[in-house]
């Protein structure tokens, strides 16, 4: 059986890709487990991660077979949510690439990231009311974060999904590329990325992740261990002194 995700290790990134392209990339309990050996993966040695799907797709949710044979039990497992918030809380930021269809649990697992783009063939929402169940798994709590409280409710009630054109203006996406440049605009984001430092970036995600009551506190704190770090000593020097020789 062909791996559910396929996962490239690199120094400074994982490309994890959701593989059942013949389930439209749908999240079985076998995708879940393979997503938490990525999170593994990450906690132990932090690096970017890049989501995406394969076949043209992002991930067309939960999987509906596994999902009408479970219980009110099953529920209180949180299975999905649970993943993706340690997803979420991921040292190094998350960037989920997605082509054609983001829907259901596929929605909620790219709300979980940090930054999304995605091809013109996007459609993302969440259609579980229609399935008779809630979007349990982060969408009601994360979607009114990222596109404010009216659109999310008129999504979660209706069911409607939302265009690529849609999500960029509502701010749930941060650019459309063809698909034939998804990856290659992901991995300059991760570049980018890379050419910081990384724990400040570790800890500018520490510190947006925070609860309001937190900052600014929190910022103080990361900051103080910061101003005390080689590399900010460094990377000040360089500048300061590239500037001088000008
Ligand atoms: N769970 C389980 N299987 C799924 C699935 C899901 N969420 N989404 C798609 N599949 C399966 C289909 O059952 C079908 O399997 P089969 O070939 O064994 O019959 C296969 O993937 C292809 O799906 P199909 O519907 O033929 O593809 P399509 O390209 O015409 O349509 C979608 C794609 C995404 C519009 C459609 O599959 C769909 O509506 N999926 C469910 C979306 C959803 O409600 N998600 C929320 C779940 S909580």
């Amino acid at each position: 059986m062909a791996a559910p995700v396929l996962v490239e290790e690199r120094d400074d990134r994982v490309i994890a890709t959701l593989n059942r392209p013949d389930k439209r990339n749908a999240i079985d309990l076998a995708t879940v487990d393979a997503l938490h050996a990525v999170c593994d993966g990450l906690e132990a040695r932090p690096r970017t991660l890049i989501l995406t799907g394969a076949g043209g797709v992002f991930a067309a949710g939960a999987d509906i077979a596994q999902l009408r044979d479970r219980r009110a039990e099953d529920a209180r497992r949180n299975i999905n949510a649970a993943l993706f918030i340690r997803i979420h809380e991921l040292p190094m930021p998350v960037i989920a690439a997605m082509d054609g269809y983001a829907l259901g649990g596929g929605a909620e697992l790219a709300y979980a990231a940090d930054i999304r783009i995605a091809t013109p063939a996007l459609r993302i929402g969440n259609p579980e009311t229609g399935l008779g169940i809630l979007a349990a798994a982060g969408a009601t709590w994360r979607l009114p974060a990222l596109v404010g409280e009216a659109l999310a409710a008129e999504l979660l009630f209706t069911g409607r999904s939302l265009s690529a054109e849609e999500a960029l203006a509502a701010g749930l996406i941060t650019a459309i590329h063809p698909a034939d440049d998804l990856m290659d605009a992901a991995h300059a984001i991760a570049d980018r990325i890379s050419a910081n430092d990384p724990l400040a970036v570790q800890h500018t995600k520490t510190a947006l992740r925070a609860p309001r009551a937190d900052h600014p506190r929190i910022d103080a704190d990361l900051q103080a261990e910061l101003f005390e770090s080689p590399e900010k000593m460094r990377r000040m020097t360089a500048f300061l002194e590239k500037r001088g020789r000008a």
